[in-house]
């Protein structure tokens, strides 16, 4: 590229980034307005509270904390479609819950709610409806204080959240080596989403399923390079005390403990009869009369 046009280049960059901040601070001006008629009423501690899913919620929205988040420059009804500065009418109120923690999510999101909506959890969403204990996209990301993905604090938050759902496999994780890995602090060690990934879960015997016998090995070689077959047949959800899960692990987990226990009992009948034996000759006697 010569230079002439590189820096014309440069310049239509310049020109175009400069237009860009002008459209985004008019429509940050824009957006706040709106807000702000919102939170006439919402920014409100004493405005009480309404009923949802059976809990208690407070109808207040901290304004702070919603500005800080990923979404403090959009319009609150980005999500509560529909909804008008004033008190509320029986149609806007229709489906809030449902367009709120779902649909409207996906009208930026777009890509993401199509990933979400083949998986297993949004099917089985679809299906059960609202309320139900499948997860939706405010389960895993919260509803006024989104935050970013790619930090550690939000790694943790997720895998937290997909245990509260699937004890028994996050037991089996926590006992392997990601889990004691990511529990003891080391963040980068495959997390829940890492390897059934965080929208397109599906279940292992579905050939599309990130985990699938078809996929596993690239999968695991995201981040093991020299990952094969043989390698990403390790276990990594295994219960050790359990043979249905696996015989060899089990076998394996029933000798050792076995062992110990053997190891223990001889060591610490030999303990008892070495002690015994050591007072009938008289050895701790003696020592006590020298001193
Ligand atoms: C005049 C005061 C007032 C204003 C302004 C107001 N709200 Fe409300 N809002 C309420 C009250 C009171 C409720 C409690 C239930 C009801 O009346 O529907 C409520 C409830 C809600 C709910 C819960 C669903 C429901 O209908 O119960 C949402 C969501 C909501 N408001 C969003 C908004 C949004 C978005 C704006 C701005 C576009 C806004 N509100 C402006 C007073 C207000
Ligand atoms: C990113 C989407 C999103 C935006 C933007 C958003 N909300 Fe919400 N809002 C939700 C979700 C999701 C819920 C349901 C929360 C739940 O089920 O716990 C909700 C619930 C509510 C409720 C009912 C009480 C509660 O907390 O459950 C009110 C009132 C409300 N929002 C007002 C607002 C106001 C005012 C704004 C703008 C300042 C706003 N929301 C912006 C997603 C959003
Ligand atoms: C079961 C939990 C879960 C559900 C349900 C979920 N997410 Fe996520 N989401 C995550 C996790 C975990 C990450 C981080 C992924 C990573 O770092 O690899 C993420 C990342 C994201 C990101 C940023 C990265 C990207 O892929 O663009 C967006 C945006 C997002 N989610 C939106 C949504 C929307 C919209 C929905 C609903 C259609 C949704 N999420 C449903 C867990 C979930
Ligand atoms: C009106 C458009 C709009 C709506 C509606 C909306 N978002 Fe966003 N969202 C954005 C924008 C803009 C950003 C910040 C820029 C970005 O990272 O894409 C963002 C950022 C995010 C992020 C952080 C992505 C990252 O970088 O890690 C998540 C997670 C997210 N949104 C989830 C949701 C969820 C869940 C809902 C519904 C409850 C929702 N969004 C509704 C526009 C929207
Ligand atoms: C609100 C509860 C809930 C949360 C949170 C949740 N799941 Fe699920 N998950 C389900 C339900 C319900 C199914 C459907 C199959 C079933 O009924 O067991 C499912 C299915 C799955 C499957 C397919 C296995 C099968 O038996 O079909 C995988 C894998 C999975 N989830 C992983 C995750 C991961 C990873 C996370 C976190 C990023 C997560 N889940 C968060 C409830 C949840
Ligand atoms: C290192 C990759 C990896 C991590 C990390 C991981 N899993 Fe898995 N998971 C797998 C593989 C591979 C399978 C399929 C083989 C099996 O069942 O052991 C599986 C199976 C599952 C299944 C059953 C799927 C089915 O179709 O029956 C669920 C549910 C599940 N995992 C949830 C989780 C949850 C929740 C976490 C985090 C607490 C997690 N996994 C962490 C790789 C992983
Ligand atoms: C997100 C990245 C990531 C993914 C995906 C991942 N791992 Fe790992 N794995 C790690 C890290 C990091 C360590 C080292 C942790 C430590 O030393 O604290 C590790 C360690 C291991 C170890 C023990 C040490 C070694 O290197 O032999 C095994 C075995 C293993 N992983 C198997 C797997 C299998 C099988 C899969 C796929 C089902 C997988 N991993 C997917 C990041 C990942």
């Amino acid at each position: 590229m010569s230079v002439g046009r590189s820096r014309a280049l440069s310049l239509a960059l310049l020109t175009a980034s400069f237009a860009a901040l002008v459209w985004a601070g008019s429509a940050g001006a824009q957006m706040s307005d709106q807000n702000e008629r919102c939170f006439e009423c919402h920014a409100k501690a004493d405005l009480g509270t309404i009923m949802v899913d059976g809990e208690e919620r407070s109808l207040t929205v901290d304004p702070v904390a919603y500005r800080a988040s990923q979404h403090g420059l959009i319009d609150c009804t980005g999500c509560h479609i529909g909804f008008k500065p004033q008190a509320h009418t029986e149609a806007e109120s229709e489906d809030w819950l449902y367009t709120a923690r779902t649909t409207a999510c996906g009208t930026c999101h777009g890509d993401v709610a199509a990933i979400y909506a083949g998986s297993t959890h949004g099917q089985e969403h679809a299906k059960r409806g609202e309320g139900a204990a499948t997860p939706d996209c405010a389960t895993c990301h919260g509803s006024h204080e989104i935050a970013t993905t790619d930090t550690i604090a939000f790694r943790r938050s997720a895998v937290d959240t997909c245990s509260s759902c699937h004890g028994g496999r996050s037991g089996t994780y926590l006992d392997t080596y990601h889990g004691k890995s990511f529990a003891l602090g080391r963040p980068e060690a495959a997390a829940c989403f890492d390897c059934h990934t965080a929208h397109g879960v599906l279940p292992a015997d579905d050939p599309n399923s990130a985990v699938s016998s078809q996929n596993v090995v690239a999968t695991c070689g995201k981040c093991h390079a020299d990952a094969n077959d043989n390698f990403s047949s390790y276990l990594v959800h295994v219960n050790a005390k359990d043979p249905r899960d696996s015989v060899i692990v089990f076998m394996t987990y029933a000798f050792y403990a076995t062992l110990i226990a053997v190891m223990f009992t001889l060591g610490g009948i030999h303990s008892v009869m070495y002690f015994y034996r050591g007072r009938k000759q008289g050895m701790y006697r003696r020592r006590h009369e020298h001193e």
